[in-house]
């Protein structure tokens, strides 16, 4: 199975962006550990980042035919980005979106997501260990046991 795992702006400055808020490691730290569980698990993982909702909304266009699902961290594009939501409902991939940070307690713009009427779930407030539970919901949604 091919997950395609997807990082919006700023995210590329983990590490030293916010470390209060969004943890020390960086963002290739991350990845790197999260290609090796998919691996584990028997997936191939790519991944992408961008500071740029067209080269995102290129990159989700392109994993039609080319991955099984999508795990996402659309950044701030999360709150905003119609073209990000739109791409995803159009490819029909199961996708995850994930946050470091709570999105549910901080500025109340944060709250709000555009993205998670698309995906099949939204996993916040647990630092990088959002994204491995959003990788164990879309596995289990890909093999078939999902809810
Ligand atoms: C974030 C939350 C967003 O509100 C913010 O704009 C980010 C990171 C998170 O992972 O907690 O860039 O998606």
């Amino acid at each position: 199975m091919r997950i395609l795992i997807l990082n919006g702006p700023n995210l590329n400055l983990l590490g030293r962006r916010r470390p209060d808020i969004y943890g020390t490691e960086t963002l290739d730290g991350i990845m790197d550990e999260l290609t090796e569980y998919l691996g584990a698990l028997g997936c191939e993982a790519e991944c992408f980042q961008s500071n740029h909702e067209g080269a995102i909304v290129d990159r989700i266009q392109q994993a039609l035919g080319g991955a099984d699902g999508i795990i996402i961290n659309p950044g701030a594009y999360t709150h905003y980005s119609y073209a990000i939501r739109d791409a995803i409902e159009a490819v029909g991939l199961p996708a995850v979106e994930v946050h470091l940070s709570d999105i549910h307690a901080r500025e109340p713009f944060r709250a709000v997501s555009v993205i998670e009427p698309v995906c099949i779930a939204q996993v916040s407030a647990l630092g990088k260990r959002s994204y491995f539970v959003g990788a164990d919901i879309l596995l289990k949604r890909l093999k078939g046991s999902g809810e």
